[in-house]
């Protein structure tokens, strides 16, 4: 019987990773900074905002990993913020990596970041198109935060734009995002 159980948990643990599949590139791999201070972010949101960092694209962990320290250094440096913006960021190639975290305060949507996750897809989607990988890793991404209790699971998801004047998180992620089902007018 407990043998049987053992295995029934080690099922349970083994689909949950099958199912969710995410694998987040954290701050120590990817190089980063430690934060100079943070806010605590409540879970059970009710928003997630999509964008783009309207920056360079990367397709390896390598090229990604630059881009994400460069990025950190330019939000720390020269916009004087405590870290990189954004909860998540997902790269072109298809893994999605560490930025405030999951019960940080984000600096990515004014307003609304108090009420948010913010995920950026690595690139400039006016001109970029987000492949498979991004997007099974961007969803697989928010099944996590709803399995874990950090967003609600009718949480409500939007681009950037439609909660700030900006064209992020450019045409073409925008078009991608609209198909999703947690996706609101
Ligand atoms: C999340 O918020 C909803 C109300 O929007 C509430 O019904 C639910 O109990 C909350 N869940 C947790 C874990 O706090
Ligand atoms: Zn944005």
């Amino acid at each position: 019987m407990a043998f049987k159980t053992l295995l029934t948990l080690l099922a349970v643990l083994l689909c949950a990773n099958a199912v969710f599949g995410v694998n987040v590139i954290s701050k120590a791999t990817w190089g980063g900074r430690a934060a100079t201070g943070c806010s605590n972010l409540a879970s059970n949101l009710s928003y997630v905002v999509i964008h783009h960092t309207a920056g360079t694209y990367c397709s390896t962990k390598t090229a990604c990993s630059q881009q994400m320290r460069n990025m950190q250094n330019y939000h720390m440096d020269s916009l004087g913020w405590a870290d990189i913006g954004y909860n998540f960021l997902i790269g072109g190639d298809g893994q999605v990596y560490e930025g405030r975290g999951w019960n940080t305060l984000g600096a990515h949507a004014t307003s609304w970041n108090s009420k948010s996750i913010g995920i950026s897809f690595m690139g400039n989607y006016n001109n970029n198109v987000p492949t498979a990988a991004q997007i099974a890793a961007a969803k697989a991404l928010l099944a996590d935060a709803v399995s874990r209790g950090q967003i609600k699971s009718n949480y409500i998801l939007y681009g950037h734009r439609q909660v700030g004047s900006t064209e992020c998180p450019g045409n073409n992620l925008y078009a991608e995002i609209k198909k999703w089902s947690n996706w609101r007018a």
